[in-house]
C-alpha cells in the first residue's frame, strides 16, 4: 500500500484507500486520474514520482468528493499543472464547503472532525475535445456522483473512479453513497461493455475483468431498492430511515448521519422516479405511499 506500482505500458497507480491513476506519454510529465485522500497520501505519491523523473501536467478530477481531490491545489502551486473536471463537478471542487452544504443541512458542520473542513478550493478548467490529454480518452460514468467520469489510457487500462465499488465496501459501509441510484445502475451495465485490458476501481484493486464486479454492484443496489420499498409504505422519512439502519445493523455516529440519510433519500427518490411509490402531504407531514 501506499506506494506506485506498474500496470501496463506507460500506466501506473499509486494504491492507496483512493487509488490515483497515473499515465505518461513522454516519460517526464505524468496526467493524474484524481489527486489522493489525504496530504500524507498527496505528499507520497510526489515524492515516488519525482523518483521517477516524472513532473504532474494534468489532474484529471473524476468527481468532487474530498477522497478525489485532496492534492489539488498542492500538484497546482508545485507544477503549475491543469486540473481537469466537468462542469457539474467543478463548482464543489472550486467551493468544497457546498459539499458540506450538500449533505449537512441542519446538522452541525463545525466540528473539527469533519472532513470537508480540511479541503482547499481548487479552479478546474472544463473539459473538452480540446484539453484531453494525449493518450488518454474520458468516459462519462454519472451516477455516483453529479456528473463523474473515467479515464482509459492507450495502454488499455481503464480508471473507473467510484462507478464500481469493492464487495469489502458494500460489507463495510452497508448503504455506500450513490447520489443517482438509477443512473449508477446504468453506468454499472455500460461497465460491461468497456474493452480494456485492466479496470481500475478507486477503491479495490485492479483487475483483468470487471462484468463479476458490476454485477454484484448492480445487485446489491437494486436490493437495496427493495428494503426501502418494503420499509416505506405510509410512512415518514425519519421512521423510514430508522428501519432502514436497524434492517442494516448500523449504528451511526452523527458525522456519519448526513451521508447516510441521504443515501436512504436517493434510494426513495429512485423509486418514485420508477413511478413504484409516491408522496402525500398529510398535516406538513411526507408521506411515503406504495402505488
Ligand atoms: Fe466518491
Amino acid at each position: 500500500m501506499f506506494e506506485i506500482k506498474k500496470l501496463k505500458g506507460n500506466t501506473y497507480y499509486f494504491e492507496a484507500f483512493s487509488n490515483v491513476g497515473i499515465y505518461t506519454h513522454d516519460g517526464v510529465s505524468a496526467v493524474l486520474v484524481d489527486a489522493c485522500d489525504h496530504p500524507r497520501m498527496v505528499k507520497a505519491i510526489d515524492r515516488q514520482m519525482n523518483g521517477m523523473g516524472l513532473t504532474v501536467g494534468t489532474v484529471i478530477d473524476t468527481h468532487c468528493h474530498i477522497d478525489h481531490i485532496c492534492g489539488n491545489r498542492f500538484f497546482q502551486d508545485k507544477y503549475g499543472c491543469k486540473l481537469l473536471s466537468t462542469k457539474k463537478e467543478q463548482g464543489f471542487i472550486a467551493f468544497p464547503s457546498l459539499e458540506s452544504d450538500f449533505y449537512y443541512s441542519a446538522v452541525d458542520t463545525k466540528n473539527s472532525r469533519h472532513p470537508f473542513l480540511n479541503t482547499e478550493p481548487s479552479d478546474t478548467e472544463v473539459i473538452t475535445e480540446e484539453n484531453i490529454p494525449e493518450g488518454t480518452e474520458i468516459i462519462s460514468l454519472p451516477g455516483h456522483s453529479f456528473d463523474m467520469v473515467g479515464v482509459i489510457t492507450d495502454d488499455s487500462v481503464a480508471f473507473l473512479a467510484d462507478s464500481v465499488l469493492s464487495k469489502k465496501t458494500w460489507d463495510e459501509y452497508r448503504l455506500p453513497f450513490f447520489y443517482d441510484v438509477n443512473n449508477s445502475i446504468t453506468t454499472l451495465e455500460k461497465l460491461k461493455d468497456i474493452r480494456a485490458d485492466i479496470y481500475v476501481p478507486s477503491h479495490d484493486v485492479p483487475t483483468d475483468s470487471i462484468a463479476e464486479l458490476a454485477d454484484y454492484n448492480i445487485e446489491k443496489l437494486k436490493e437495496k431498492k427493495e428494503l426501502i420499498f418494503d420499509i416505506c409504505e405510509g410512512k415518514g422519512f425519519d421512521r423510514i430511515f430508522e428501519e432502514a439502519m436497524i434492517k442494516e445493523n448500523l449504528h451511526l455516529r452523527t458525522e456519519k448521519y448526513a451521508m447516510y440519510a441521504t443515501m436512504v433519500r436517493n434510494l426513495l427518490h429512485s423509486l418514485v422516479v420508477d413511478g413504484r411509490i409516491g408522496v402525500v402531504l398529510d398535516n406538513n407531514r411526507l408521506i411515503y405511499e406504495i402505488k
